[in-house]
């Protein structure tokens, strides 16, 4: 049997290549980058992950969770490039929801030496999941101390109840100080680059999955916390999101935080890399302000210093955008025109920005058109009329963007970027993010 390592360099998470995350661990999940909406009620910017995970011990190999079931194939063949079927012993689902145990049923079906292995409390669940009696599913049900042997390693388990269902649990692998943590310290950020170090801002997305997943569950997150906290970690593995390798025990801490009594968003860094933040929104009818916002924010990650991050209105809500562009450096806003205008999410946006300071943060506008393609300088007008600097002139172009236009989308991404980090020349005022730091995850220790 192969083993593979990690993906092209850049973007790990394409194709259907593994991912390893650790010794003798492999990410084999999927990318949902088109989800707008999940669970009904939580919008998702820019779609999320699910994260699922193959590791190998001298005695068989764990699958730890599965994948929503329209990406089974996805996880099939990143399974199947670091283990046979006949060498799993065991699969962990430390959570029955649906976009995690999708491919269970398969799964134990092509493995049928493998136990499975649940919470205590989630026999009621897998019976309803799989239409089954007890006679006709295997499986185990572990409590916290509990472990399973994979022979030179072993799968200790966290009984972590109510995170966010009755089911959850938490599994850990000593030997790599690795926290397999189910959606405890998750997010809906898809990022192909997977890695917390090496993805976009998350933090919005972060705060917004605590907010709305585990903000409920409050006394239940401090009780997982103790079985947590005392943890040596290397990596956390979530089922969604960034996988948290740079300095994983501030999310434990920001949990800490989120979950005490006055829910205060107090920042816990002192010493936060002085990284300039770009904010690329977008609205698309038919992709093609979509594809210049790539090419933009493309174009402004080559300049050193910057983050960038993407986000599509049409998946978000404005009021966590409020927050995030008040600690922001710099946006760009993208809108084609429709009849004459900008289209009506970005005036939503624009006019929910009154409440924040925007002086000395950096604007831009940018937008496909068919006629006339007013929207790019209204949206200036309105950027300046908030106080926002406007150094780089507004990107407008004809319906589909042709290879040469994307190109100019990246060196307009470029030109914003080093107006935002002075590398123009030009005197750079700070932003949002230099005044006011807020807590930072990617630069967290
Ligand atoms: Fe990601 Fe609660 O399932």
């Amino acid at each position: 049997m192969s083993r593979t390592t990690a993906g092209s360099e850049g973007q790990p998470g394409t194709g259907t290549t593994p991912v390893a995350i650790a010794d003798g661990v492999h990410w084999i999940g999927a990318l949902d980058p088109s989800l707008r909406r999940f669970d009904l009620i939580l919008r998702t910017a820019n779609g999320t992950t699910y994260n699922a995970y193959a590791v190998r011990g001298s005695a068989g190999v764990a699958v730890v969770d599965t994948v929503k079931a329209e990406f089974a194939d996805t996880f099939f063949a990143r399974l199947e490039q670091v283990a046979g079927y006949d060498e799993i012993r065991v699969i962990v689902l430390n959570h029955l929801e649906p976009d995690h145990s999708g491919a269970l049923p398969e799964l134990m079906r092509r493995a049928p030496r493998a136990k499975l292995v649940i919470s205590k409390r989630a026999p009621a669940m897998l019976k309803a999941l799989l239409k089954a009696d007890d006679q006709e599913i295997r499986y185990d049900t572990v409590d916290t101390g509990d472990a399973i042997d994979l022979g030179d390693r072993r799968l200790r388990f966290l009984h972590t109840p109510f995170l966010h269902w009755p089911d959850t649990q938490c599994t850990y692998l000593p030997e790599q100080q690795v926290l397999f943590s189910g959606d405890v310290f998750g997010c809906h950020h898809c990022d192909p680059r997977l890695f917390n170090d090496r993805v976009g801002d998350f933090r919005f997305a972060f705060e917004y999955y605590y907010a709305h997943i585990m903000r409920p569950f409050k006394a239940h997150v401090l009780d997982a916390l103790k079985l947590i906290e005392p943890l040596p970690l290397k990596l956390i593995a979530p089922t969604h999101g960034p996988i948290l390798r740079e300095r994983p025990r501030r999310y434990v801490a920001r949990y800490r935080e989120l979950s005490g009594a006055d829910m205060a968003l107090e920042p816990v860094l002192a010493d936060a890399k002085p990284l300039r933040t770009l904010l690329v929104f977008y609205l698309s009818a038919y992709g093609s302000t979509a594809r210049m916002a790539e090419a933009i924010a493309a174009g402004a990650e080559g300049v050193p210093g910057i983050r960038v991050s993407l986000y599509d209105l049409d998946g978000g809500e404005t009021e966590p955008f409020v927050d995030l562009i008040e600690a922001a450096d710099a946006i760009a806003l993208g809108s084609p025109t429709v009849n004459g205008d900008a289209v009506k999410p970005v005036w939503d946006l624009l006019s929910s920005l009154a409440v924040v300071s925007l002086r000395g943060k950096v604007g831009a506008a940018f937008g496909s058109y068919g006629w006339s393609g007013e929207a790019v300088p209204m949206i200036e007008d309105r950027l300046r009329g908030l106080k926002l600097r406007v150094p780089v002139p507004g990107l407008r172009l004809k319906l589909i963007p042709t290879d040469a236009e994307l190109a100019d989308c990246r060196d307009f991404g470029q030109a914003l970027a080093q107006a935002v980090t002075g590398a123009d020349g030009a005197a750079a005022e700070a932003g949002g993010g230099a005044q006011k730091p807020v807590i930072d995850f990617a630069d967290l220790a």
